[in-house]
């Protein structure tokens, strides 16, 4: 299995934000991992180009269940195909707490990408409240059980572990805490799958930096991370891609 290092640039970045991407590939034009990043939709087109026939992948950051019609202001995951993307994140807790999205509509997502032939990053994650109750491993294990896609397999579905509260923080759970829930969900996804489980890139991510890279990568099941703030950058992002690359 090769890990993965994902970006996801949230609502962030304009057409002068891709000259981080040229000094990214510059920096690492052949990493041993793979290497992702999700600009917003606007962006997606313009980073295609940049990356084609480089390492680099380009994905976007969620999408309508559907594959077309009157939805206004929403775009299908054929459409994010056609502008170039690989993977699309669904079920973010951003998009699941700021637009009420439930389980059931990511699980549609995910399906919308994977029957445009893409790749789904599903994310998942417990909320503060939850782990202090401990409730983390029930609250996950039902969401992963209800956002997968049918007919998921390891081509076709990356899982993140997105702690809610390690988001944007600068906290994030003990690697003890993070090796618990990754074992927990390769298991979870053993029962679900079968052995199609066993090449399921299981991502780390919240609050992920060059600092604590290397450590977290280190921990069993750990297949790569969902990066966020420290993607903006090229010489973070490029450190985490190669702290990666030696896991
Ligand atoms: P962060 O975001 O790295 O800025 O904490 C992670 C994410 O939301 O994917």
């Amino acid at each position: 299995m090769k890990k993965l290092a994902a970006g996801n640039w949230k609502m962030n970045g304009t057409q002068a934000s891709l000259a981080e991407v040229t000094a990214l590939l510059e920096a690492h034009p052949d990493p041993a991992c793979e290497m992702l990043l999700c600009p917003p939709a606007t962006l997606i087109a313009a980073m295609a180009a940049l990356a084609r026939g480089t390492a680099l992948m380009v994905g976007a950051q969620d999408c309508h269940p559907k594959p077309m019609g009157a939805h206004t202001g929403d775009i299908s995951a054929a459409m994010l195909r056609d502008a170039g993307a690989t993977h699309v994140i669904v079920g973010h807790s951003e998009r699941r707490i700021d637009h009420g999205e439930t389980s059931a509509l990511v699980k549609a997502k995910a399906e919308a990408v994977v029957d445009a032939g893409l790749t789904a990053i599903v994310c998942i994650g417990e909320t503060e409240a939850e782990r202090d109750s401990g409730k983390t491993l029930a609250v996950i294990g039902t969401q992963l059980d209800a956002s997968i896609p049918g007919g998921a397999t390891a081509a076709n579905l990356v899982v993140a572990y997105e702690p809610v509260w390690a988001i944007g923080t600068g906290r994030t759970p003990t690697l003890t805490e993070i090796a618990e829930v990754h074992s927990f969900l390769r298991g979870r996804l053993r029962g679900l799958i079968g052995a199609e489980a066993e090449g399921v890139r299981i991502l780390y991510g919240g609050s992920v930096k060059p600092t604590n890279a290397s450590d977290i990568f280190a921990v069993p099941h750990v297949d790569g991370a969902l990066v966020g703030g420290a993607s903006l950058k090229a010489a973070d992002f490029g450190a985490i891609v190669a702290a990666l690359s030696a896991a």
